[in-house]
């Protein structure tokens, strides 16, 4: 069957991740979609920048509306960010019957009703895998390997920024604004980062996970939202004493009064799994009824860890694409044949 063909919004880390495992991982990625996925076409103001990133192959624009008017894109992945340009855009591209996968856990926390009613009305997808926890697949496992389940509550720490910032004050004594630095440097911090140390960034994936956990519409305007910047080292150092590491965590739960949604920074015990999540490294729990406690970790930002989920997402659409049943759900990721690394 025919690739299907993709056009990026957007080729910054995340992009340029997506670009260059699809490269890389091409062979895997044919075998477990049952046919190809293959960037058209990306547009990004900075031509000559996107260029660099996709060769001379790839068609690049400045207009991300030459991306959705082209009838041979069948998927547009936006990777813009923020409320502005992206939501027009996305909303267009569903319009125009483009499924979408976007990581803009901004735009779907808080105009997410409005963009799911659009794409539901079109019968196109909206995916947001790595809109959530970056690598770690918890859209997946709360929408599918959990589906059996009631879910009681979600709590995580779903910032890679401000994991980064309480570990590194509390390991070296670095000071915050030297370590948010690093942080923007290795590509974890939001464009605007006073979204992720205000827990703002937290609190949309937290709105997200609470969406689809609880099956009620997503309400951003409804969490409490507190984030790091009131912390100091002192903080740290006296819940270090008493055996506690602060956390920022991202919580929903089912209660008697209702369903709640927050983020603050949290006191954990030292010796729970989750007080050792270091660096910008996260972690999700999700307590099922039939299940109990699940844990989920892994790498919530960066190029790569948040490319794999993207691409992810482009693997199911083109599964929906195939007649083959066994492509949609597979036994097995490989066809016998091609089995070059047999066991011995
Ligand atoms: N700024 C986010 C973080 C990026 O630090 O976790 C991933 O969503």
């Amino acid at each position: 069957p025919k690739s299907i063909q993709v056009g990026l919004l957007g080729i910054g880390t995340v992009g340029s991740g997506v670009f260059n495992v699809l490269q890389r991982n091409q062979g895997e990625i044919l075998r477990r979609a049952g046919r190809g996925i293959e960037i058209a076409m990306v547009a990004d103001l900075d031509t000559a920048r996107a260029q660099a990133a996709v060769g001379k192959d790839v068609q690049v624009v400045a207009d991300a509306r030459a991306v959705i008017a082209n009838p041979e894109i069948d998927v547009v992945v936006e990777l813009i960010g923020g409320y502005g340009i992206a939501k027009q855009l996305v909303l267009e591209a569903i319009e125009a019957g483009k499924h979408v996968v976007t990581a803009n856990k901004a735009l779907l926390a808080v105009h997410g009703t409005e963009i799911f009613a659009a794409a539901s009305r079109k019968g196109v997808m909206v995916a947001f895998e790595a809109a959530v926890a970056g690598g770690i697949p918890i859209i997946k496992s709360l929408r599918e390997g959990l589906t059996a389940n009631r879910i009681e509550w979600v709590a995580g720490i779903i910032n890679g920024t401000t994991n980064f910032i309480l570990s590194e004050m509390r390991d070296k004594g670095l000071d915050f604004d030297v370590v948010l630095k690093e942080a923007q440097r290795l590509g974890y911090a939001e464009a605007d980062p006073t979204f992720d140390i205000e827990g703002v960034d937290a609190a949309h994936k937290v709105t997200l996970m609470s969406a689809i956990a609880f099956g009620i519409p997503v309400q951003f305007d409804k969490a409490y939202v507190e984030g790091i910047t009131k912390l100091g080292a002192q903080d740290i150092k006296y819940a270090e004493q008493l055996g506690y590491r602060i956390k920022l965590l991202g919580i929903t739960k089912k209660t008697a009064k209702g369903i709640e949604l927050r983020v603050h920074p949290s006191l954990v015990p030292a010796k729970r799994l989750i007080a050792n999540v270091e660096g910008a490294m996260n972690a999700v729990m999700v307590h099922g009824d039939a299940v109990g406690t699940t844990l989920y970790y892994g790498k919530g930002a960066g190029s790569e860890p948040t490319a794999s989920a993207v691409i992810a997402d482009l693997v199911d659409i083109a599964r929906l694409h195939t007649s083959d049943p066994l492509h949609r759900v597979p036994h097995l990721a490989f066809q016998p044949d091609s089995m070059s690394d047999a066991p011995v």
